[in-house]
C-alpha cells in the first residue's frame, strides 16, 4: 500500500532519475508518468524531500483507497479524513487512462449532507498550481489518483516552493545569457543524480565549466563541498559574487571554491581533493547556423575528450561523472556526442545513467544528460 505520491514537473524522466537517486528504486512505483507511488517503510521527513528534490511538485499522503469514484464515495472519504466542520478545499485529479472530469459541484451537495461547512478553491485539473497553493496555508488540497485497479484519496502535504528557486534563477548579480544558464532545478537535479553514485566519505564536487556558478549554488544549499573552474575571467568573478549573494541570502558559509583554469588541465592543487565531476560544459553558440554544427560538434568532441582525459588522471576510481552534452538536429540529421561516448568506455567510463533528456521549448541545441562512473 502506498504511503506517498509524488507529482513530478515538466521534465518526468529526469524527475523520476532524480527520485529514485535519493529513495530506494524498489520503494517507488511509477503510476502515471507524472505520478510516483512511495511504500515507505520507516518514517519519511517529507519536507526534507521535497527541499531536496527540484524535479517533484508536490508530495501526496496517501489517505485511503477509494471503492469508487463516485462523488459519494470521495465525498465521504474527505469526510473521514477531515476533522473540522469548515472545509476549504481543493480537488485535483489524475487518472489514468483520461476520464471524465470529477463531478465537484456533487462532491460539495454530498459533504453538506455530511455536516460540513465547505467552500471549494478552484484549480486546473491537477488541483492548485504549487506557486499559489504554497501561499493558501488553510486551504486543504485532496486528489484523486485513479488507476485501473484502483483508486486513491490523497492529500497534499507540501508544496515546492517555486519563490525560492526563482530568487535564485533570477535574483543573483550574474548571468550570462550568451553563454548559456544551466536553470537551478536542473543543476540541483544533476547533482542528487551524481550524489547517488558518490560513496566517498566526504564528498567535494568539481564543475570545471563552472561558469555562473549555478551547480556550485545547488551544491552550497545541499551543504555539500565545492569547486569550480573556468578559462573565462569574468565567469570566475561573477561565480564569487554569486557566491558571496548566496550566503549574503542565506546567511550561511557556503564551502565552494572557485579557480580560473582549463577544464582540460584542472590545476593539481584543485584536483587532490575532488571526489565527483557534475558539469554543463561549453555547448557550442546556443543558435548555430546550419552549416556550423558539423564542425561546432567536432570541435566540442575534442574539448571534452580532452577533459575526460585530464578527470581520469586525478578522480578516485569509482567516481562519478555527471555531463550535460548537446544534441541538435540538422536536415534530418543528428548530431550528438555518440563518438566520443564510444571513446570514453576504453578511458574507463562506464555510462550508468542516461542519456536524459533536457531541453528549452524553443531551443536549438538540446541537453542530454549522462552520468559515467570513472574505474581505473
Ligand atoms: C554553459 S557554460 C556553464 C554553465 C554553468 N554550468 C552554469 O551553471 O552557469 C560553459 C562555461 O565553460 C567555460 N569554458 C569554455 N571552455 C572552457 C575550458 N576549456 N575550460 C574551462 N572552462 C571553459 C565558458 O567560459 C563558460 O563559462
Amino acid at each position: 500500500m502506498y504511503t506517498h505520491f509524488f507529482q513530478l514537473g515538466t521534465t518526468p524522466k529526469l524527475s523520476f532519475a532524480e527520485l529514485t537517486s535519493v529513495i530506494d528504486a524498489q520503494l517507488l512505483e511509477e503510476i502515471t508518468e507524472q505520478i510516483i507511488g512511495m511504500t515507505a517503510t520507516d518514517v519519511v521527513d517529507v519536507q526534507a524531500l521535497q527541499n531536496r528534490l527540484a524535479g517533484c511538485v508536490k508530495i501526496f499522503e496517501n489517505l485511503a483507497v477509494l471503492p469508487t469514484t463516485t462523488p459519494e464515495d470521495i465525498a465521504k472519504a474527505i469526510a473521514d479524513h477531515t476533522v473540522d466542520s469548515r472545509i476549504n478545499f481543493a480537488l485535483g485529479e489524475f487518472a489514468t487512462p483520461i476520464e471524465e472530469r470529477i463531478d465537484v459541484a456533487e462532491i460539495k451537495k454530498e459533504l453538506t449532507q455530511l455536516g460540513k461547512s465547505v467552500r471549494f478553491i478552484e484549480g486546473n485539473r491537477t488541483g492548485i498550481s504549487a506557486a499559489v497553493l504554497l501561499h493558501q496555508k488553510k486551504v486543504q488540497e485532496f486528489v484523486i489518483i485513479a488507476t485501473p485497479n484502483c483508486s486513491y484519496l490523497a492529500r497534499t502535504v507540501t508544496v515546492q516552493n517555486i519563490d525560492d528557486w526563482t530568487v535564485r534563477d533570477r535574483r543573483k548579480p550574474y548571468a550570462n545569457r550568451k553563454k548559456g544558464m544551466l536553470p537551478p532545478k536542473v543543476a540541483r537535479m544533476l547533482l542528487n543524480i551524481n550524489c547517488a553514485y558518490d560513496h566517498s566519505k566526504s564528498r567535494v564536487v568539481l564543475d570545471p565549466f563552472c561558469g555562473a556558478g549555478n551547480i556550485l549554488l545547488e551544491n552550497a544549499m545541499l551543504g555539500v563541498a565545492g569547486v569550480g573552474v573556468d578559462i573565462d575571467t569574468k565567469s570566475i568573478t561573477g561565480t564569487i559574487d554569486n557566491l558571496r549573494w548566496w550566503s549574503e541570502t542565506y546567511e550561511k558559509e557556503h564551502n565552494q571554491q572557485v579557480f580560473p583554469g582549463d577544464a582540460t588541465h584542472v590545476p593539481e592543487q584543485i584536483a587532490s581533493s575532488v571526489t565527483a565531476i557534475v558539469t554543463e560544459p561549453f555547448l557550442g553558440k546556443p543558435k548555430p547556423k546550419p552549416e556550423q554544427v558539423h564542425d561546432i560538434f567536432r570541435g566540442l568532441e575534442k574539448l571534452y575528450l580532452g577533459a575526460f582525459k585530464n578527470w581520469r588522471t586525478f578522480l578516485p576510481n569509482n567516481a562519478p561523472v555527471t555531463i550535460v552534452f548537446p544534441h541538435t538536429m540538422v536536415k534530418d540529421l543528428e548530431y550528438n556526442m555518440t563518438h566520443l561516448i564510444d571513446k570514453l568506455l576504453p578511458l574507463g567510463y562506464t555510462t550508468v545513467s542516461g542519456p536524459l533528456e533536457y531541453s528549452r521549448p524553443d531551443a536549438i541545441v538540446s541537453r542530454s544528460i549522462y552520468t559515467f562512473i570513472l574505474k581505473k
